[in-house]
Order: structure tokens, then sequence, then C-alpha cells
């Protein structure tokens, strides 16, 4: 099956959207499955730099993009999308995005609760995008979401909005938060119908077509298995299945057509907002880090924690996200640094282990064990062949994927779309 899905490996902002863009040149079509406008993914193509949150990547290749089912919808937010990239040169439209009529949508109450919540939980505060992600899941599996086929049914969505705000305002005013009328919301959603109907569709019947035509599809991942709702450091997670099998509900395809699974990690590792990060550096080293990768988020333009490469929470994220190669990026980052540290597993109370375990407490406790590696002196800057790359830096590589237990498909060496060193062709099969 020469399908691809790309998965985030870490804590996300690995580098899924530059790879995702790279190999969408040879797709047919690019879907997002789960998660919603909290990603934030960036592309570089020549003097452009494309930052996209809820449009597949592959737009961007002049590729057909498909949000499915799995995705909580901003209807706002994709609009305010399309008029940004529409000033890059970009037209999108439906001849090019279409989006699944069952998708639920995000409405203003979302993001007001998250915040809200995120309030009161003080110093415990998760850290969300305050984008409303959470409770809009929360929405869908309670069985009370609007979703975009509701849009069609202006009689149904009077009803429907009264059960969503008998709960809402009723914890709005429990949060001491302003509560909201259903008028206004009503209103916005009949004005949101004719420009968002166009684009909705049964989108798996179109992939099933696209199956049957032999067409190619790539599945892209928002967040990361770390931030997954269950094989996370949960409550430190969003609210959605991150793994690649996701990409099977949250699209509405077989999960034989996922074809090949590639996890991306960065040759570090960043997290934003707050929860369990073992290898996080606190000193020098972590800032250079930082500042070296311009790492700051995408979405809130907070500054991310960083850290030290951990080998034994990636091989955790190969393993519950059936992934079949890494992608390994930002080794350009790491450039120069005398010698680097990879974390092979934890000291927990005294007891080693080889995993993250799921309880709170013991992630919290978890302490890193490192071997130590030499760096390199050389650049990888832009290499576009492992002939480029400095001895040291293979080396350094090549343990990595012995850690992993994952082979690497694919390295990224700049965030510049064609620096990019391919080992093997994804959908190759
Ligand atoms: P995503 O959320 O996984 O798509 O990642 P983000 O786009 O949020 O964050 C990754 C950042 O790293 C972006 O600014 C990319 O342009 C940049 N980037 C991607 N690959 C590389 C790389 O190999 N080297 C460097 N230096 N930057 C990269
Ligand atoms: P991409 O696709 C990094 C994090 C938030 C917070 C937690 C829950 O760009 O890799 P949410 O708003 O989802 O309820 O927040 O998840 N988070 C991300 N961190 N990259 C992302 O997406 C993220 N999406 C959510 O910072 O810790
Ligand atoms: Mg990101």
């Amino acid at each position: 099956m020469a399908n691809v899905a790309i998965i985030g490996a870490q804590w996300g902002d690995e580098g899924k959207g530059k790879v995702v863009d790279w190999l969408a040149s040879r797709a047919d079509i690019v879907v997002r499955f789960q998660g919603g406008h909290n990603a934030g993914h960036t592309l570089v193509v020549g003097n452009q730099t494309y930052k996209l949150s809820l449009l597949p990547s592959g737009v961007v290749r002049g590729k057909l993009g498909v949000i499915g089912n799995g995705v909580v919808l901003d209807p706002n937010a994709l609009l305010e999308e399309i008029a940004r990239v529409k000033t890059q040169g970009l037209e999108v439209g439906p001849h090019n995005l279409r989006i699944a009529e069952n998708v639920p949508l995000i409405l203003p109450v979302h993001p007001a609760i998250d915040k809200a919540r995120e309030a009161a939980r003080g110093k415990s505060a998760i850290g969300t995008t305050g984008r409303g992600i959470g409770p809009a899941y929360e929405d869908k599996v309670a069985r009370r979401a609007i979703r975009l086929c509701d849009l069609a049914e202006p009689e149904t969505l009077s009803h429907k909005l009264d059960e969503l705000l008998l709960h809402h305002n009723t914890l709005l005013r429990g949060l001491g938060a302003e509560t909201f009328e259903k008028a206004t919301l009503l209103d916005g959603l009949l004005a949101l119908a004719p420009k968002l109907l166009p684009f909705a569709e049964a989108v798996w019947e179109r992939l099933d077509t696209a199956r049957q035509e032999g067409r190619r599809v790539l599945f892209e991942g928002a967040q990361a298995v770390m931030l997954d709702v269950d094989h996370g450091t949960y409550p430190y997670v969003t609210s959605s299945n991150t793994v690649a099998g996701n990409a099977a509900a949250g699209a509405g395809v077989s999960p034989h057509a996922i074809g090949t699974i590639l996890g991306i990690a960065k040759a570090y590792t960043t997290r934003v907002g707050a929860g369990p990060f073992p290898t996080e550096l606190f000193d020098d080293t972590g800032k250079l880090l930082g500042q070296r990768g311009h790492e700051f988020g995408t979405v809130t333009g907070r500054p991310r924690r960083c850290g030290w490469f951990d080998a034994c929470l990636v091989r955790q994220a190969v393993k519950v996200g059936g992934v079949g190669g890494l992608v390994l990026t930002k080794l350009d980052v790491l450039d120069g640094l005398p010698e680097l540290k990879i974390c092979t597993g934890y000291s927990i109370h005294g007891e080693t282990f080889r995993r993250l375990p799921a309880a709170a407490a013991a992630q919290a406790a978890a302490t890193p064990i490192y071997e130590t590696m030499e760096g390199w002196s050389g650049s990888t800057r832009g290499a576009r062949s492992w002939a480029e790359l400095p001895a040291q830096a293979i080396k350094y590589v090549r343990r990595i994927e012995e850690l992993v237990e994952a082979p690497v498909t694919l390295l990224s060496t700049s965030p510049e779309r064609d620096d990019t060193i391919t080992v093997s062709d994804p959908f190759a099969g």
C-alpha cells in the first residue's frame, strides 16, 4: 500500500509540516485526521514561510487537502487561515480543500471554557493553547457537538444549541466566566454556513475512490505520541489520539490503508506547555538549543522547553505509534556542540526503567540515565547527502537508530524544503 502517515514522536513541533510538504510532491492527497488549530506547522519554501494550523500542508504543493472527521474545526480560524495564505499567493477553495461533513465544530464557547478552566487550575494548569480543543472533543464524545453538516439544517441548530448551552453556561457560571447567548451563536453559525458548506462532503467516499484509482494518500498527524490522550504524559496531553492508528478512524479509511508510518523526531527534545520532561535542560546548553533552533511555539509564541534527545521516550513512541521509519530533524542545531547526551532509560526512586511509566508522580520523578557522545566540529546545515555529514554526526544518527529500534528514513538539515537527505522512499511501501 503506497500511502504514508506522518506522526510526531516527541511532544510536537518536530518538523512534521516540513516533512509533509516535502513528501507531498509524491502524494495526490494530504489528509489531516486529528487535532485542530492547536497545531502549528511551518513550511519554508524559497523566500516564503507558511505557517499552517488547519490546512493540510500538502495544499502548498498544489495537492488536494482533506480535513477528516477526526479533526475539531474552528470555522473562523479556518477562514482566517485561508485569507492569510491568500496574501502569500496561495488560493484555497473547494477545488483543493474538502472537509468531512461530520467534522465537529469549535464554537466560541470552547476557547472560553478552555481558558477559564486553565485560569482556575492556577499552578497546575496544563498550558493548553487556549483554542478550545479539549472542550470541543469533550462535546463530541458527549454527543452534543455541532457538526459541519448541521449548518445545512438551520431548524435543528436551535435545539442543538439549547442543549449545548445548558451544559456550557452552567460550567462558565461556575467558573465565574461570561456566559453565551444562543442568538449570538446561532447568528454566527448561520452566517458561516454559506462559506463553509461548499467544502463539505463525505470524505470517506472520496478516499475510497482514491484507493480504487491507486492514488497516493499522505496522512498528516498533528501533535505527537507523547501528547496522545492515551499514550502521552497524561494529563499533560492534548485531547485526541495522535498515533497513526487514529488516521483510519479520523479519516474514514481502512486501517490497512495507512501504509508506511513515519515518526518525526528532533535530534534533541522540546516541549511547549507544562508536564514531565525528564531530559529538560535548565542550563546554557538548553538556552543555546532554544536560540539556535528558534524554539518558540508557532501557535502561542511561548518559548519551548529544550533538552537532550530522549531515546527511551522515542523508542516508546515508535512502539505504540507503530513507527516503521524515523525522520530525524534539526540535526544542524547540534553543530559545534562539544558533547552530546542521549537518554537511554530512567531512574525512578532507585529503580531503572526502559520506558516512561504511566503514573504522573513516577513520570515527574524520572531522572534520565545518559550516555555521552562526542560532538562534531563541521556543519550539517543544509546537507542533502550522507557524504556531506561529518563522520561523528553519522555516528550520532546511527546510535539513535539502534536505541529507538527504528531505521532513519529521512534526515532534515534545515527548515528549507529541499535540505533533506533521503535514505529510502517511504512511498515505495
Ligand atoms: P511541526 O509542528 O512538527 O510541523 O513543527 P513546527 O513547524 O511547529 O516547528 C518546527 C520548526 O523547525 C519550524 O520552524 C521549521 O521551519 C523548523 N525546522 C524543520 N526542520 C528543520 C531542520 O532540519 N533544521 C532546522 N534548523 N529547522 C528545522
Ligand atoms: P504541532 O502539530 C506542541 C500542547 C500544548 C499543551 C497540550 C494541550 O504543531 O506539533 P491543547 O491546546 O491541545 O489542549 O493543549 O498540548 N500542544 C502542542 N505542543 N505542538 C503542537 O502541535 C501542540 N498542540 C498542542 O502546548 O501542552
Ligand atoms: Mg508545531
